[in-house]
């Protein structure tokens, strides 16, 4: 087999599944051809990547004639090698490091969750109008491509997308909050959502970097990411340079599987966990006020000392909550009385700590 017709052909082997805009030949670092036996070195710096690259990789080399593949993985960064010629200024020493900054944005927060359900939206949302009750330029961005439920609980559903000329898109705005969705561009609500990794790559990537969010610049972005920890998480902690997380959880034991699963992927992709929040945790009786653990004691505290993560606050389980949801008034911005809302502007302020200090 031919050096050069292998180079070729990895460098025409894009990595767009897994959200990353190079090739199998970005990511070579060593490789050794004895007849039709081929041997690479490849970097990936989790272990995560490598039954997708090997798969890709044995796919494309035995399609040109190779017999044996034979593929090892390192996670060490390129050696600096004394340059003979400088490098291109936008050579890249770690392709996974590959991330932009979100134009006219602060700081960047994400909202994530191991399942759905749990209430991530709800808490996204909320905390989104809390910032913006303390006097923040707010935007809430809707990335749950599968399931966007931003302009139901903003009260956005209808709400018009602007495209500038340029192309770039100007988000509405409801409560004062700065808002895109995934939902807003869809021809109609129950529109099935089937993405393929190039067209979810594509589309994210423009909801990242396409907004025109403000004039000046917003204090702070929310990202209401889809439950789970798959290819849109993975892309946007690539891309994007994100200031901080946030997991949303229940106190349900099997919850904080997901929680930790949640954080060591925030982990492999160096965005750092601002906290846990831990949504429907108890219920205030509201005859009584009488506090009621319906899931049983909750062990998100000991999770959150285990990973040493801050628990950022505690929501009840409130009606009223999914009440106002529904109506599409965040419950901070319609009762600011009740528990619940006392909580997400706490859980606000314990954010902001964390992401100045
Ligand atoms: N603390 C709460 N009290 C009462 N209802 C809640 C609470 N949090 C969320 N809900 C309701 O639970 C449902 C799921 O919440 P949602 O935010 O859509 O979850 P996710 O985005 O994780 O799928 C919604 O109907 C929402 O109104
Ligand atoms: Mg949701």
């Amino acid at each position: 087999m031919a050096l050069q017709g292998v180079i070729d052909r990895l460098k025409k082997t894009t990595l767009e599944e897994i959200g990353v805009s190079f090739s199998l030949a970005d990511i070579l670092r060593d490789m050794k051809i004895e007849g039709d036996n081929v041997y690479l070195k490849l970097f990936s710096p989790s272990d995560k990547y490598h039954d997708f690259l090997r798969k890709k990789a044995e796919e494309v080399l035995k399609s040109i004639g190779a017999q044996q593949v034979e593929i090892e993985f390192t996670n060490e960064p390129p050696k600096a090698t004394a340059p003979q010629t400088p490098p291109p200024p936008q050579a890249q020493q770690n392709p996974f490091e590959n991330k932009r900054k979100i134009p006219k944005v602060k700081k960047v927060v994400a909202v994530a969750s191991g399942k759905g359900g749990v209430g991530k939206s709800t808490v996204a949302v909320n905390l989104a109008a809390a910032l913006k009750k303390m006097g923040y330029e707010v935007g809430y961005l809707d990335a749950d491509m599968y399931g966007p439920s931003g302009p139901t609980m903003l009260g956005a559903k209808d709400k018009q997308v602007l495209a500038r000329e340029d192309g770039k898109l100007i988000p509405p705005e409801s409560h004062g909050i700065k808002m895109m969705s995934i939902g807003l561009l869809l021809p109609s609500e129950d529109t099935p959502v089937i993405w393929r990794g190039p067209v979810l790559f594509k589309a994210l990537s423009q909801f990242l970097f396409d907004i025109d969010w403000a004039e000046d610049e917003l204090d702070f972005l929310i990202i209401d990411l889809p439950p789970g920890t798959g290819d849109v998480q993975i892309t946007l902690g690539q891309t994007a340079e994100i200031d901080g997380a946030v997991i949303v959880t229940t106190p349900q034991d099997v919850a904080l599987i997901d929680v930790k699963k949640g954080i060591q992927m925030f982990n492999e992709v160096m965005i750092p966990v601002l906290g846990i929040v831990e949504n429907m945790s108890y219920f205030i009786c509201p005859e009584t006020d009488k506090k009621y653990e319906i899931f049983g004691k909750s062990r998100t505290e000991e999770v959150a000392k285990q990973y040493n993560i801050d628990l950022l606050g505690k929501i009840p389980i409130e009606p009223k909550v999914a009440e106002f949801g529904d109506l599409g008034i965040p419950i901070v911005l319609a009762k600011e009385d009740t528990a619940s809302s006392k909580a997400f502007i706490e859980i606000a302020e314990n954010m902001i700590r964390k992401l100045s200090g």
